[in-house]
């Protein structure tokens, strides 16, 4: 099996108890339109690749077998039972609030292959869809169950989290009108605002189950090193993947004019990123760009920064024990680095 088989065949099940958690904890009640376009997105699709993390490495940790266990009475590694799944759902939820507001910011119109919220509803009912999911994310990371004291360490790591994503989206917009944006700025951008959702995923089950804090740390570091490699494939996915397979508008960073490790390279490289698309451009305009990028080396560099982070991400597995658990998580880090999608 090659490591994308693999990580389908890891996932699709998890994604279901996931999906199955979504529709009991979310109901649509009134006010139905805003439950309905807060619900939108995710009976939409996507990979469910944060709560996957989650469930992982809760598995790992309290060494059950995956998937063999009822998620609600999680053994905790000392006493008591979590609820990972509520956890999960929490990190799919915040997912969830950070595309529809990305959309509106991006002025994006497709996502996850269906019109963006702020298209499908409007855009007041977008905004309110998103801070209703950033607030249920909370009640349910509060309803896991665990010990009181560490049902604060996980909302606390939440909250920064959500923080830093704002943080980094300001980074993020603020970026496109400078020219003079460094590799380091650009990292850093990233690390807040997709990273550490990465890194809330995989160390909030060592918080909930009572994981030491190295065993806390080192998860949080794979996150993050995994996270930016992940958003480095996102913005090379951006440049060649067709809308139709994407499920969200190819050329949208070119066209947004955003800073991304692949631009940054090719404006010192003296490439005119600035106008390397018009405002509406065809593909074909999008194809030339492409090659100008990859001419200038910028594609390759790219690259070659995710597998680094990869590679770094995945020693900080060490702290977890063997076992199909950790080799799929292993898995997962390649494969966001190998996905088409
Ligand atoms: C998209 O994340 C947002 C970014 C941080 C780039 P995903 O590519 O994981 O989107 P879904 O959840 O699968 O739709
Ligand atoms: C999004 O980055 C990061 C979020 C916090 C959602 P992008 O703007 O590149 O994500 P996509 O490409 O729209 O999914
Ligand atoms: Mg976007
Ligand atoms: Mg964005
Ligand atoms: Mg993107």
């Amino acid at each position: 099996m090659t490591v994308e088989e693999r990580v389908e065949a890891a996932i699709a099940n998890r994604r279901e108890t996931v999906n199955d958690a979504i529709t009991e904890q979310l109901p649509i009640q009134k006010p139905e339109r805003l439950y309905a376009a807060s619900r939108y997105l995710l009976d939409a699709g996507g990979k469910r690749l944060r709560p996957a993390i989650l469930l992982l490495t809760a598995e790992a940790l309290a060494d059950v077998e995956p998937l063999s266990e009822e998620y609600c009475s999680f053994p905790s590694l000392s006493d008591g039972e979590v609820d990972v799944l509520s956890a999960a759902v929490s990190i799919e939820v915040i997912q969830s609030f950070t595309l529809i507001h990305d959309d509106i910011m991006d002025d994006d119109d497709l996502r996850r292959g269906v019109p963006a919220v702020h298209q499908e509803f409007d855009l007041e009912t977008a905004i309110l869809a998103g801070d209703t999911l950033y607030s249920k994310a909370f009640e349910y990371m509060l309803d896991t169950g665990a010990p009181a004291e560490r049902s604060v360490e996980a909302l606390d790591e939440l909250a920064t989290t959500c923080t830093e994503i704002c943080e980094g989206q300001a980074l993020d917009v603020d970026f496109e009108n400078r020219s003079d944006v460094t590799t380091e700025e650009y990292l850093e951008m990233v690390e807040f605002k997709t990273a550490v959702l990465y890194a809330a995923a995989a160390s909030i089950p060592a918080i909930l189950l009572g994981a030491d804090d190295d065993t806390v740390d080192a998860l949080h570091g794979y996150g993050l090193d995994i996270g930016r490699a992940f958003q480095i494939q996102d913005d090379l996915l951006d440049l060649t993947v067709p809308s139709e397979e994407l499920g969200k508008q190819r050329g949208s960073d070119l066209i947004e004019g955003k800073r991304t490790i692949i631009t940054l390279h090719a404006r010192d490289q003296g490439v005119d990123v600035d106008g390397i698309v018009s405002d509406d451009p065809t593909e074909a305009e999008i194809d030339a760009a492409v090659e100008t990028l990859e001419d200038a080396g910028s594609i390759e560099f790219a690259r070659e920064m995710a597998v680094d982070l990869v590679a770094n991400g995945k020693e900080r597995l060490e702290v977890l024990p063997e076992g199909e658990s950790h080799n799929l998580l292993e898995d997962i880090a390649d494969f966001l680095i190998e996905r088409g999608y």
